[in-house]
């Protein structure tokens, strides 16, 4: 058992993104307890038998708890929600703005009440206004409410350019920013191979093509698998953050954070890299951006204004 770890955690929301994260905050004993909260009865408590029967040959030593009652989250000191609905083939991520919204909404309700030192990871679609609105139910201070995306894209961005290139993924660091959308900002310039510039190995035109496929990521995988979208890579970016705050390591990961005039923007949530540690998002580091990255940051930042604009038109926000 780690000596720091949580006491008790909780993630919101039981499907595949949900229960994954479950298992990867268990394997990697984030805390004594993990809470597996959702709305459908007996999914959450199912799935925390069959995780916990997993410990026994896994050797894990958190425990994880299935409900559907909000009163078994309380004090929670990380919330990463992950309730909601997904997309279908056709669908972008903003048809989820309404229904996603109130479920965000709700959960918001009894987070703020019953875990008010809670860090609040949001995983839910569309990714950078679900997280402003998270953020304005629960008023809790800014760095403790941020969301979920730049690891995922970034990840997207790195595999790909292992393929290309023809080596270990591992090896591969690649940085995006901007909304989690069609309009996010690959920044191949800031992306390397064990510290070669991807730029030295690859010409312009494999890059145009593999940061193309990068914001298209998302609806690759939906237009494959069809009845819903990716699960394992989000999973993997919503724990590597929780893990990066809770063992207060301080690691540098894009994530979607409001901010208060860095890259020129103020007061709006979008992916930016951040400092996580203990006390959330530490510090957002300003990146030198290009003209074509600034040109994009503007785009994206606009995308995802028309969305909390909409927010407010349905009386959300
Ligand atoms: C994706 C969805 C979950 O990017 O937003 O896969």
């Amino acid at each position: 058992m780690s000596a720091s770890q949580a006491s008790r955690i909780t993630v919101v929301g039981a499907g595949h993104v949900g229960m994954i994260t479950a298992q990867k905050c268990a394997e990697k004993e984030l805390a004594r307890e993990i809470v597996l909260l959702d709305v459908l009865a007996g999914r959450p408590q199912g799935i925390a038998l069959d995780l916990n029967q997993s410990a026994a040959v896994e050797g894990w030593s958190s425990r994880v708890l299935g409900t559907n009652d909000p009163a078994a989250t309380a004090g929670s000191e990380l919330v990463i929600v992950t309730a909601g609905k997904p997309r279908t083939p056709g669908m972008s991520r903003s048809d989820l703005l309404l229904v996603n919204g109130k479920i965000v909404e709700s959960v918001a309700d009894y987070v703020r009440v019953r875990s008010p030192d809670a860090i609040v990871i949001v995983v839910t679609n569309p990714l950078d206004p679900m997280t402003a609105l998270m953020r304005a139910k629960l008023a809790f201070p800014a760095r403790r409410v941020l969301g979920m995306a730049g690891v995922l894209d970034g990840a997207r961005l790195s595999w790909f350019l292992a393929e290309e290139l023809g080596v270990g993924v591992a090896d591969v660091d690649a940085m995006v920013l901007g909304a989690h959308g069609d309009s996010m900002v690959p920044l191949p310039r800031a992306s390397t191979v064990n510290g070669v510039p991807v730029g030295d190995l690859l010409e312009k035109g494999a890059i145009a093509r593999i940061s193309e496929r990068t914001q298209n990521g998302g609806a690759e995988i939906v237009n494959l698998l069809k009845t819903g979208s990716a699960f394992f890579a989000p999973a993997s970016g919503a724990v590597a953050m929780a893990k990066a705050i809770l063992r207060d390591e301080k690691r540098l990961l894009p994530s979607t954070c409001l901010l208060n005039g860095e890259f020129g923007f103020e007061g709006v949530y979008v992916g930016v890299p951040a400092v996580l540690g203990r006390n959330g998002v530490e510090r957002i580091h300003e990146v030198p951006l290009d003209t074509q990255a600034r040109i994009a940051m503007q785009k994206t930042v606009g995308a995802i204004q028309k969305d909390v604009d909409a927010l407010r038109q349905l009386g959300l926000m």
